[in-house]
């Protein structure tokens, strides 16, 4: 058989491997699924969205994703997602199922076949098992690198586990090995394990220190951090205490999270995920049987690494030391993960202990204890903070208001700020308006700033003229994305189940008899609602064909998009507020009357941020009256968001 050119993996193998992947089991290793009816659901791993939009069909062997047009098989997903070749993509399914694929040798012709990337790969893994062979076999190994782990407490299972080795105090022992085993000498410097001098020599970028493997999301090795043996200061004061790899082509540091390889089905698991320091806490922190967990690796967190928490789970936990450092870095933290749309949390351990030592010293079930009792949110964390500095001081807690309210200020969603303005005012026991006020400031001030880079570069923000909604709108948080949303939902209502029998009236009639005070304020919703309304009232019926078929092409692909199955139980709000609709025929009462309060509700809410800018003008321009006339309405306006909030809580409960 000739040879692929492409690959060495014989086609058999191929095929074998291919004929037993479980496409869910295969993406539930990235994405966490939620099942809707025969298919899986969730949140677009490929963007920021906040409507789940990628579907799975077990059926068909394929996944689909609506907000990045992405779509295909196990081995595409694996392919796009975990940004692997095709070669590379069949190997981790073998590895995963089981299927041996025959040992290759790799000749230079071979070598220089496979890609690039899949040759870093390749020499990265074979680091790994050299670095862990040496920690195990070699007498150096030995005597140096693994009594440190074990000094340290790490049991055998932990070091297995993380893959953890020791490199040789030596400057060419690696670099000897790997040439001798056929490795590209290119690619000894381009992986960074490698230091090449100005003049041409090279030497072992890691030498008598322990070694950390990191982990991508699949499991390849693409780093390394190699920690200094013994306290920084025994002797060897002018080293840092870890040198980490580079940046190269398969590394980029502020898209990967240590630990998230091996706790990421924990994180799902506990729909929490624990955030350390650094490798040792997460390591010590799976030996007390805590394994949703996952460190920044002594950088601040980043954007993408926030991203890659919420494919797994919504709920973040701030771990820091008690240190002035430690609670520096879980400041930061905290606004960067509330920016990024999720939920926080903190424990902080008393001075001069981190999650590693802490978890050593009390042991696996006193720590769990500790954590659960003193789990605090971010308000209680940063008001404790203040308080102990502002006690007495009256313009300190005046600066401690303002640091609180401006971390309420960066969180996307508009119902969770006001929940946790709630919060700060009984905590604090400040009036809530007052807090409004301080709040509104901050969102208003941001908003300017936005609009101000908006004109500075406009070529880098489109103006688009279709006015027709993307579901990735949706995700948006300003009020008139959401109302647009809801808006769409009340069309796809209609447009689905116009005839179908609520309680005691058609869904149509409930719908339009509730909406008689609305008017929608997308022109293309607006155009069918009125047509629809407009059949309905000669009597005529309307269904969804004769808008498919429809003259104008915008309706007519609204109306097409809008039938498609991706919206078989698509809910805005089951994600992001628990709120569940078993299947929506079934509850399509209830469904109707909800969405007619969310629609309302978010026009409301559409108001009160009209009448901030107002609020602001008043103030500017010392209007006195007419501040205290739209402070009032304001606060008239957000009791009625309240009572309907509360009664959407009411209705979707039950
Ligand atoms: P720490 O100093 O807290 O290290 O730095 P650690 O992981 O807890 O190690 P032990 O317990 O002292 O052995 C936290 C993280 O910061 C990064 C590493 O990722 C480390 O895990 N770091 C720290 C560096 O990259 N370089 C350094 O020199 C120090
Ligand atoms: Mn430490």
């Amino acid at each position: 058989m000739k040879p692929n050119t492409n690959f060495v993996i014989p086609h058999e193998t191929i095929e074998e491997v291919k004929s037993r992947i479980d496409i869910v089991d295969v993406i539930s290793d990235f994405v966490s699924l939620k099942k809707a009816g025969q298919n899986y659901k969730a949140l677009s791993p490929f963007t920021n969205e906040k409507t789940p939009s990628f579907f799975v069909v077990p059926s068909k062997g394929i996944f689909k994703d609506f907000s990045s047009g992405k779509g295909g098989d196990a081995i595409s997903f694996l392919i796009e997602h975990e940004g692997m070749t095709y070669t590379e993509a069949i190997r981790f399914l073998a590895k995963k199922y089981g299927v041996e694929i025959q040992e290759e040798k790799y000749s230079d012709a071979q070598q220089a076949e496979a890609s690039e990337r899949e040759s870093m790969f390749i020499l990265m893994n074979f680091a790994k098992n050299y670095y862990q062979d040496i920690l195990n076999h070699n007498d150096e190994g030995q005597s140096i690198g693994l009594s440190y782990f074990k000094e340290r407490g790490f049991t055998k299972k932990t070091i297995e586990k993380f893959e953890l080795g020791y490199a040789l105090d030596e400057w060419e022992a690696f670099q000897t090995e790997a040439i001798k085993k056929g490795h590209n000498k290119d690619l000894l410097t381009k992986t960074g394990l490698v230091v090449s001098k100005e003049d041409g020599s090279t030497y072992d970028r890691f030498r008598g220190r322990v070694i950390f493997p990191v982990h991508s999301l699949a499991g390849k090795i693409v780093a390394f951090g190699a920690r200094i043996l013994g306290k920084e200061k025994d002797g060897k004061k002018s080293q840092p205490k870890y040198i980490n790899s580079p940046e190269t082509d398969i590394y980029h540091k502020s898209q990967v999270l240590y630990g998230l390889y091996q706790g990421k089905n924990s994180i799902r698991q506990e729909d929490e995920c624990f955030l350390v320091e650094g490798y040792t806490d997460v390591i010590s922190l799976h030996q007390s049987d805590v394994e949703n967990v996952v460190s920044s690796s002594g950088t601040a967190l980043t954007e993408d690494q926030i991203k890659l928490i919420r494919r797994f789970s919504e709920n973040v936990t701030v771990l820091f030391d008690g240190d002035e450092a430690g609670v520096k870095a879980a400041l930061r933290g905290i606004d960067l993960i509330l920016k990024g749309g999720l939920n926080v949390r903190v424990v902080l351990f008393p001075d001069g202990e981190d999650p590693d030592s802490y978890s050593t010293k009390l042991g696996t079930s006193e720590f769990k204890k500790y954590i659960s009792e003193h789990k605090q949110d971010f308000i209680s964390f940063k008001a404790d903070l203040y308080a102990r500095e502002a006690a007495g001081d009256p313009i300190r807690k005046a600066e401690s208001i303002k640091e609180i309210v401006s971390s309420i200020a960066l969180i996307p969603d508009p119902v969770k700020r006001s929940v946790y303005t709630q919060e700060t005012s009984q905590l604090l026991k400040i009036s809530e308006a007052v807090l409004l006020t301080e709040l509104n400031k901050i969102l208003i001030q941001t908003r300017r700033k936005k609009e101000k880079e908006r004109n500075q570069y406009p070529e880098e923000y489109p103006v688009t003229v279709d006015p027709v909604i993307d579901v990735a709108e949706a995700s948006k948080t300003d009020p008139v994305s959401l109302i647009q949303f809801q808006e769409k939902e009340t069309i796809r209502l209609l447009l689905n189940y116009a005839e179908k029998d609520l309680e005691n009236q058609k869904l149509s009639d409930f719908l339009i008899h509730e909406l008689e005070d609305v008017e929608f304020s997308n022109p293309v919703f607006k155009s069918i609602y009125k047509e629809f309304k407009e059949h309905l009232i000669n009597g005529k019926a309307v269904d969804s064909k004769y808008f498919t078929s429809h003259k104008d092409p915008q309706i007519r692909n609204m109306v097409t998009e809008m039938i498609t199955s991706r919206y078989e139980t698509s809910d805005h709000w089951a994600d992001k507020y628990h709120i569940v609709f078993p299947k929506e025929n079934e509850l399509l009462d209830k469904l109707a009357y909800t969405n007619v309060l969310r629609l309302k509700l978010r026009v409301l809410q559409k108001m009160m941020e009209e009448n901030l800018l107002v609020i602001k003008e008043a103030e500017s321009g010392n209007d006195w009256d007419k501040l205290d006339k739209t402070l009032t309405d304001q606060e008239g306006l957000k009791q009625a968001e309240k009572n309907l909030a509360d009664l959407l809580g009411i209705v979707v409960s039950k």
